[in-house]
């Protein structure tokens, strides 16, 4: 079946975050998608509704089993089961509660910034201090800086992983993560991998999911992963945390119950299995238009704006532009990001995401979710173009 994301519906006045927070501006900001959800997950949330109990319900077998055979068919991951994967409400849960599982208030947890906003919070919140491993930018992409993440992990107890890496865009590779995981493992660091744009990568960069590296580092780790970002379903909140040992199991249990993200609601359950079971080619489309997508950004801004890089999108929907040429003789660059934000909101009516909240190594940049019909994507563009060239 062939699906078709040219057009999607309007989401004007639905109470989404994405569209109804600026409103009378192209959105595209927030990490969801304008495209209506694949046909099998509507039909099978629609079977449910029309059941009319939406009592408590146990997490049946299938769902376990639905997990596991998607990641062992996509990405060679094999054992996922019950006895190790907790169901949670989202990633968000549950990389919170590993957080709360592994440190004492006071340790430190590393990122790699410029990195998913709602780290800092999670870390402040479990009474911990966020210990920045900013990734060089080596003019093209992001690469770890191999020496000063040895130097970090000398402090800190929990290293949380984008894999991959939101906004940086990078699919990390499988060298790339034994070195880390060999980082850690000899400084003593445990590692929290935040998995859930794993769907979502384009030709020449394939996901690794950290729980296939060698036993020695999955045992020091646990892997967060959910399929809402990519079929886009994440209002439906629904997320897995993997925990490969019964001791690190126990601890992450505890630690999911204590901040209360045990219990999922129906729906979540539902969709999961329909969109592990039924949607694949669905997302397999969506994959090829969003990488097309990808393209045109590159080529509109190569040809109408060369003066912003754009970095090369190996994974997720999200496009990290570097607009640090676009700053005036003499202008700080400190709040650069939100000045510009500001001023495409208002002259050109465009939202895109302030690069500073994924840290201070984000200043100068700003991020664009490509995840929407290609003609709305080029009329943010033309917006931005139009809104540069009058700041
Ligand atoms: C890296 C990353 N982790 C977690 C989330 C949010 O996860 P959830 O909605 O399941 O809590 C996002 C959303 O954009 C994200 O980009």
């Amino acid at each position: 079946m062939q699906y078709n994301f040219d057009e999607c519906p309007d989401r004007r006045g639905t109470e989404s975050v994405k569209w109804d927070l600026y409103p009378g501006t192209l959105p595209l900001w927030v990490a969801d998608m304008d495209f209506t959800a694949a046909p099998a997950i509507l039909e099978a949330l629609r079977k449910r509704v029309e059941h009319g109990v939406f009592g408590y319900e146990l997490v049946p077998d299938d769902y376990f089993l639905s997990i596991g055979k998607w990641f062992s068919r996509r990405h060679g991951w094999e054992g996922i089961g019950r006895e190790n994967i907790i169901p949670t409400t989202g990633v968000i849960a549950a990389y919170s509660a590993a957080i709360k599982a592994m440190t004492v208030p006071g340790d430190k947890v590393l990122v790699q910034t410029p990195v998913y906003n709602a780290f800092f919070p999670a870390i402040r919140n479990n009474k911990c201090v966020q210990l920045d491993c900013p990734l060089r930018y080596d003019g093209s992409r992001y690469i770890v800086d191999w020496d000063l993440f040895e130097e970090k992990t000398k402090e800190a107890k929990v290293f949380l992983l984008c894999n991959p890496h939101n906004p940086a865009g990078r699919v990390w590779t499988r060298e790339e993560l034994l070195l880390m995981a060999e980082i850690c493992r000899r400084n003593g660091v445990f590692i929290i991998s935040d998995e859930i744009h794993c769907e979502l990568t384009y030709p020449g960069h394939d996901y690794t999911p950290f729980a296939t590296l060698p036993q020695e580092y999955v045992r020091n780790s646990v892997s967060c992963i959910s399929p809402t970002k990519a079929f886009n379903i994440a209002g439906i909140q629904i997320a897995n945390l993997f925990a490969s040992t019964p001791e690190l199991y126990a601890k992450m249990d505890r630690a999911i119950n204590d901040i209360e993200c045990c219990d999922v609601n129906v729906f979540g359950v539902t969709a999961l299995k329909a969109a592990y079971n039924e949607s694949e080619d669905w997302l397999d489309q969506l994959r090829s238009y969003l990488y097309h997508n990808a393209r045109a950004v590159a080529c509109f801004l190569e040809d109408e704006m060369p003066q912003i890089n754009v970095l090369p999108l190996e994974g997720t929907y999200l496009m990290w532009l570097d607009c640090r040429a676009a700053l005036h003789k003499g202008e700080a660059l400190e709040g650069f990001s939100a000045r510009l934000g500001e001023h495409l909101r208002k002259t050109v009516g465009l939202t895109l995401s302030d690069g500073s909240i994924y840290g201070a190594a984000g200043e100068g940049f700003m991020r664009l979710n490509i995840a929407c019909p290609r003609t709305r994507l080029l009329d943010g563009l033309e917006r931005l173009k139009k809104g540069l060239e009058t700041y």
